[in-house]
């Protein structure tokens, strides 16, 4: 997993190809590479460690040639080394491959390569080797890749460049995403199209199964049937200064307040698409939703406002878990994938096997044109821009409000429901003014503790969930977020002298009982961070929230907890938007 891009233009690429990679390196990385041709020759320089470090310690700043490939890698197979960084190169030193997924087969592909000189642990290099055998004279490189790809099963998005044949990339892609970027001075191809974002915003995407040849001159698209396509060429509504850190010091904090502006941009959608899409809700005899982790969570809220508004009962499904769950998918039903990335593998899976079952797939998601998108039967993006944080934040609130405009317009108060949430994106505003410095205190008196846990009940359990998972991923503080009544089946057993213990308990219908829960935790020591728009007299340490209706308290919860997680992170001396061991875009199973 990581990112790559490929650029090959009129002038030298190596700086405009490590730009592009230092914008892919928030997908998670651990080593980085460029390779690129000049002059009959391939240079290539490559490294483990983050791609600043690999710059200096390789000196890829001075990498000659106007086309070249890049790859940043977050290990799959083998250690984090210099030799296992891409890209990889050929016995001779003339084909050199970057590659995103996993080849399925690499081991008995190595086992039939015997003549060749591996150096790497990886299963990407058996690619170049593979393209190396078909690469005869007189065998152009596209179809040495087409014939050495026949061979392989599992994911790809692959890159390679040739000596012999200066001024052309081939790439080539199976369940991994490659968009094409085609500028006035360079041309581009990349994991996404952030990477070359500041140059041109005309993209096309690669098909599952297809390859391409790019030039200076322009790209070819070929099928896998070796016929030619042409592409619609789209336009990616964004601004590639979004995708920069504007005066903040970390992404994730960029991204947390922009969340008012997101939920705004979020409702701002076609109404006539939002009333198709709650009908084929209403109508559909099963709606399942699937996703992972912080888009799970969402799932989770839009579960409760379909039931809630709509007396629609849904299912969630983990997407990892979908598969064994397939039995009872059928025509009949509609499933809704949520997914920032668009590119998520378990939930690409999980559509697949939906679609196999004559399901009808509905989507939220941001990236234009991902994977997730193409393959739905309808999409609504949630138009919150790059976020380029690992912890999703803005997606999160974006996600919530597209549910929470869906859920109302089933239950015929569209244009309720728009202003509604409108207005709590002001309390968001309000919120954050007020809570800062009290969130940055109580980040300082938990930092030394092991374990903290996450309390709450009805529709704002998902958000105790997401609490946890914000502040484990960022802050590497072990948590845990429950109902709170789930708490005497087991976890009180744990609550000892200091515990902290998050009780997200907003001034509704399950006050009282979310209070005891968290009054039997004090009783044995916990330290209670009381989520209210009430001082209690139980919490050592109190987050004020807007008051706000029962069914919109997740809005308001939630951005404290990001926060909290966020100041626990920096507190701790870690770096919040790029959390070790953690991609952004997780597209390996
Ligand atoms: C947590 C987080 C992840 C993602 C998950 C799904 O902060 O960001 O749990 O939510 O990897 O990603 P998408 O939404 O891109 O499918």
């Amino acid at each position: 997993m990581g990112g790559i891009i490929g650029c090959v233009g009129n002038g030298p690429v190596c700086t405009v190809l490590l730009r592009g990679l230092n914008r892919l390196e928030y997908r998670g990385h651990d080593s980085a590479g460029i390779a690129t041709v000049s002059d009959g020759s391939l240079h290539c320089g490559k490294d483990a460690g983050r791609l600043d470090e690999v710059c200096v310690k390789q000196d890829l700043v001075g990498l000659p040639g106007n086309a070249g490939i890049g790859h940043v890698r977050w290990a799959t197979h083998g250690e984090v080394s210099r030799l296992n960084a891409h890209p990889h190169l050929d016995c001779h030193g003339e084909i050199a491959v970057a590659h995103n997924g996993i080849v399925d087969n690499h081991d008995e592909l190595r086992a039939g390569l015997g003549g060749h000189r591996f150096l790497s642990q990886t299963d990407s290099e058996v690619l170049v080797h593979l393209i190396e055998d078909h690469y005869q004279p007189g065998v152009p490189l596209e179809e040495a890749v087409m014939q050495a790809l026949q061979k392989v099963r599992g994911s790809y998005a692959v890159l390679a460049i040739s000596s012999r044949e200066p001024g052309k990339i081939v790439g080539s892609r199976r369940e991994c995403p490659l968009v094409v970027g085609l500028g006035k001075d360079y041309n581009f191809i990349a994991s996404e199209g952030v990477a070359f974002l500041e140059h041109t915003r005309t993209v096309a995407f690669v098909e599952d199964g297809e390859t391409l040849v790019l030039e200076a001159g322009g790209a070819r698209f070929i099928d896998e049937a070796g016929r030619e396509r042409y592409p619609e060429l789209s336009n990616i509504d964004w601004k590639w200064d979004q995708a920069t850190k504007q005066g903040y010091e970390y992404y994730m904090m960029k991204e947390i307040a922009e969340v008012p502006e997101a939920i705004r941009r979020a409702l701002d959608q076609d109404k006539a698409v939002v009333l198709d899409m709650a009908m084929n809700i209403l109508r559909a005899r099963q709606v399942v939703f699937t996703a992972c982790g912080t888009s799970r969570y969402a799932a989770l809220v839009g579960r409760y406002l379909f039931s809630k508004l709509a007396g629609k009962f849904c299912d969630v499904v983990m997407a990892s878990e979908f598969h064994y769950f397939s039995d009872s998918i059928d025509k009949n039903t509609l499933v809704i994938a949520i997914s920032q990335s668009g590119e998520t593998a378990d939930v690409i899976q999980g559509v697949k096997k939906a679609r196999e079952k004559g399901a009808t797939i509905l989507s939220m998601v941001n990236m234009y044109g991902s994977s997730i998108a193409r393959m739905s039967d309808r999409t609504i993006y949630l138009n919150c821009g790059p976020e380029i944080g690992v912890a999703a934040t803005k997606s999160f609130m974006s996600q919530l409000a597209v549910l929470y405009m869906l859920a109302f317009t089933m239950a015929n108060r569209y244009d309720e429901g728009v202003q509604k949430v409108t207005h709590v994106s002001t309390q968001i505003e309000t919120e954050m003014k007020r809570n800062g410095n009290r969130l940055q205190r109580i980040a300082a008196l938990i930092k030394d503790q092991h374990s903290c846990y996450f309390l709450a009940r009805g529709i704002n359990f998902a958000i105790a969930a997401e609490g946890a998972l914000k502040l484990k991923e960022i802050s590497y503080i072990h948590a845990e977020g429950m109902p709170a009544g789930e708490l005497k089946h087991g976890t009180l057993a744990l609550i000892e002298e200091g515990t902290p213990v998050v009780v997200i308990s907003p001034r509704d219908f399950t006050f009282n009982e979310t209070l005891a829960n968290a009054a039997e935790t004090k009783a044995r020591g916990a330290f209670v961070v009381g989520v209210s728009e009430e001082r209690h007299a139980i919490f050592d340490e109190w987050i004020e929230i807007e008051s706000s209706e029962e069914i919109f308290y997740p809005l308001v919860t939630v951005v404290p907890l990001q926060l909290l997680a966020y100041y626990s992170a920096v507190v701790r001396g870690h770096n919040p938007d790029q959390p070790r061991n953690l991609a952004k875009s997780v597209t390996v199973k």
